[in-house]
């Protein structure tokens, strides 16, 4: 099939469009190349064999957006994953947050209902849940009041979904990631970072690396095992094979809701100074860190009831935490030889 992935050449959708290849599907990529680099798709290419199409459009743009389902106009689904998505960031660009990732999917979805493509797989996030009143949190939990404008983006988007598809023939499968972490077993692709990482596990790596003098570690007065944040962290290739499985989930007509919402995780919840253990457990290396006050916007704990997605997309996290280090060190080393 011909599937438009939004944001493809991005951490989990180049490792999304690698899936894809490998289950014999036609992936065709736009990307606006703010925040992406267009050397993934030569890398992708270099992991699968085959080039996948790629076009530059800016998907704030209506007629860019319309220009390319006017030459492309045989797509069968939409992964959508095009957005920006560093949580401070949006605390200080809140218009930009607002614009760019409200009007790249208003323009999608009105290109869809013109082009009469009723399938779309959407990139949500755990955000929404805020700080969960029970664990493990289950997609029947109340969304909460978003704890950033890049938060809030992601509930607005589902409920444009929500109401678009009650009208459209649009179909709608939004997949709530929560942390989704390591890199391709080639190390070709993975996570990159442009300045200091904001997410743990790139931090640790750059600290393994010496990048980092060392890691400081936000917060040991929580009300956790050991006084530290509990996360649900999923290998990024786990989240990328659900998006296969909720695609066929769409096109085949499984379900008989317009709009479902499924949780990516593995299901339990690790903290902090667990994770720094697990990685010097996995690579021989010990990381320097230091206990500082906590970071604003940060949660708790939140961990994800994974049982919805287990049966309903036929899915389940594989690949351990100790997988999910090791290949983020051989990307950080990857990353290093290429200097
Ligand atoms: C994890 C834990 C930090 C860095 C974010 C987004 C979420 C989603 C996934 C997009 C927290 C602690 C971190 C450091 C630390 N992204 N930490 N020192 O905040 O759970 O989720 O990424 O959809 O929307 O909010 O991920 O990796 O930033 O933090 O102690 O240098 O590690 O306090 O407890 P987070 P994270």
């Amino acid at each position: 099939m011909n599937i438009l992935v939004t944001g493809g050449i991005g951490y989990i959708g180049s490792h999304t469009v690698v899936e894809l290849m490998n289950r014999g599907h036609n992936p065709i990529i736009i990307d606006n190349l703010v925040n992406s680099d267009y050397e993934v798709v030569d890398r992708i290419e270099k992991i699968t064999g085959k080039r996948p199409i790629f076009e530059k459009v800016e998907m704030c743009n209506f007629d860019e957006m319309h220009a390319f389902f006017t030459k492309y106009p045989k797509i069968d689904a939409v992964i959508h994953f095009a957005a920006i998505l560093l949580v401070n960031e949006s605390v200080d660009e809140p218009l930009m947050y607002y614009h760019n990732n409200l009007a790249s999917t208003v323009n999608l979805l009105k290109c869809m209902k013109e082009f009469k493509i009723d399938n779309i797989v959407f990139s949500s996030s755990c955000t929404v849940y805020g700080e969960p009143d029970t664990l493990p949190v289950d997609e029947y939990a109340p969304v909460k009041p978003a704890m950033s404008p890049y938060g809030n983006t992601k509930k607005i988007c589902e409920d444009i979904l929500v109401d678009t598809t009650k009208v459209t023939d649009i179909r709608c499968i939004a997949l709530r990631y929560f942390n989704p972490i390591g890199a391709h077993e080639t190390a070709l692709i993975g996570e990159f970072q442009d300045g200091p990482p904001h997410h743990l596990v790139p931090y640790i790596t750059e600290t393994a690396m010496g990048i980092r003098e060392k890691l400081r570690v936000f917060g040991s007065d929580y009300n956790t095992p050991d006084g530290t944040c509990l996360r649900d962290y999923i290998h990024v290739v786990d989240v990328a094979t659900a998006h296969i499985n909720a695609i066929d989930r769409l096109v085949e007509k499984r379900s008989d809701k317009d709009f479902e919402v499924f949780n990516l995780g593995v299901g339990v919840g690790i903290s902090v100074l667990d994770m720094i253990k697990a990685f010097e457990k996995a690579t021989g290396i010990a990381i320097k860190y230091e206990l500082v006050p906590r970071r604003a916007g940060d949660v708790e704990a939140v961990y994800a009831d994974t049982r919805l997605a287990n049966k309903e997309l036929n899915w389940k996290a594989e690949r351990p935490l100790e997988e999910m280090m090791r290949s983020a060190w051989e990307w950080e080393k990857a990353l290093a030889e290429e200097k």
